[in-house]
């Protein structure tokens, strides 16, 4: 008998998969976490109380501790919060739920790439509308592309990512709006850099709007590796996604992690204040370079785009300078060659120690 090679499906054969390079280097500032390690004493109380859990028992299906101590965290009642492997699992589920074939998601370009990448795995149509080139998107604009598609998922990022723009309350509420008038469709507001930004979509959740808002531990909770995300959401949605997703998902240690990491709040809170205060310091010093474009961000990392030299294009230039801070260490995300973002590195923001040999690194490029 011949080996063979099934076929993948015919709607994913022209799928990339995500790709963010990882390479081994002193500084990195390329994938938006925390700088900082989670307490120790959170390390602790994680593995003391797993060494006393029966592993051979499966986990708490719902995750009702987790959810119960989050939803008083966050002042929503538990029945609101959906728990799963990172919020890339939360915007899979919500996809698998209310998305795939024949229906589409609407997004607005550039933002977070799992948005689009994700829709397509679930069979869901793309709808790609272009922002404007500062990047913000119009309250209006939104309002008429939802009218026009009639989508059943509408994404939207916020701080969004590459960009670090926070959506305005109005662009929320035309969104929420146009799904109304639609009377078809839910908008999902993706905060997993909602921490660091000045407002947040989450007091809108409510008993009945068709409303999402994802966040994540991976991030300001300094858990990326542990991998848990959460929605807020109306509990009807919330039921509908637990039918959905696989069950015993969530492990032992995620939801324990999660539920224990709540008592280091304050600690939180006070990196939150130091990193947004280290985002301010770092524009602040890039500012100083002439023609180096800086975007204004509510996020934990920030969106340059560096000057082109004479006749040279701006792509090439983004290139130029990402080589050079990766030689001198630094590793940051380039977005150069996006279609949306031409030319553009996004910088997270680090310890003030990193923050600094990147400034370093950064004014030998644009000098040399
Ligand atoms: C906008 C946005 N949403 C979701 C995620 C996924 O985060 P998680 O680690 O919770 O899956 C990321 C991660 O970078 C992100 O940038």
């Amino acid at each position: 008998m011949s080996a063979h090679r099934p076929a993948v499906r015919d709607d994913l054969q022209a799928l990339e998969g995500y790709h963010s390079p990882q390479v081994s280097v002193a500084v990195r500032l390329n994938t938006n976490e925390s700088p900082f390690g989670p307490p120790p004493e959170f390390v602790d109380a994680w593995v003391e109380e797993l060494r006393a859990f029966p592993l051979h028992r499966y986990p708490d299906r719902a995750a009702r501790a987790l959810r119960e101590e989050l939803g008083h965290h966050l002042g929503q009642p538990p029945g609101r919060i959906f728990c799963a492997n990172g919020s890339n699992e939360v915007l899979q589920t919500l996809l698998l739920t209310y998305g795939g074939p024949g229906r589409t998601a609407l997004m607005f370009e550039p933002t977070y790439a799992l948005h689009a990448h994700i829709s397509r795995v679930t069979g869901t149509g793309v709808v790609a509308v272009d922002r404007r080139p500062d990047f913000s998107v119009e309250p209006a604009a939104v309002a008429r592309h939802i009218a026009e598609h009639r989508p059943d998922v509408v994404f939207l990022c916020s701080p969004n990512n590459p960009t670090g723009i926070v959506e305005s309350d109005e662009t929320i509420g035309a969104a929420l709006e146009a799904i109304g008038a639609n009377a078809r469709g839910l908008l999902v507001v993706d905060e997993a850099y909602g921490e660091f930004a000045p407002r947040s979509a989450l007091g809108l959740v409510d008993g009945d709007r068709p409303l999402v808002v994802a966040r994540t531990y991976s991030k300001v909770w300094s858990m990326a590796a542990l991998r848990l995300g959460f929605c807020v959401a109306p509990e009807w949605l919330v039921a509908e996604l637990e039918n959905v997703v696989l069950p015993y998902h969530l492990s032992v240690p995620t939801q324990s992690a999660g539920r224990l990491a709540l008592a280091y709040r304050d600690e939180m809170k006070r990196r939150v204040e130091s990193l947004v205060g280290e985002r301010e310091r770092l524009v602040e010093r890039m500012a100083v370079h002439p023609g180096l474009q800086i975007f204004p961000s509510g996020a934990n990392f920030v969106l340059i785009r560096p000057p082109a030299r004479p006749g040279e294009d701006p792509v090439d230039a983004g290139l130029r300078v990402w080589t050079g801070l990766l030689e001198r260490g630094v590793l940051v995300r380039n977005f150069a060659a996006w279609p949306h973002t031409r030319g553009c590195l996004r910088i997270t923001v680090g310890t003030r120690d990193e923050d600094d040999v990147f400034l370093a690194a950064l004014e030998e490029v644009l000098g040399a």
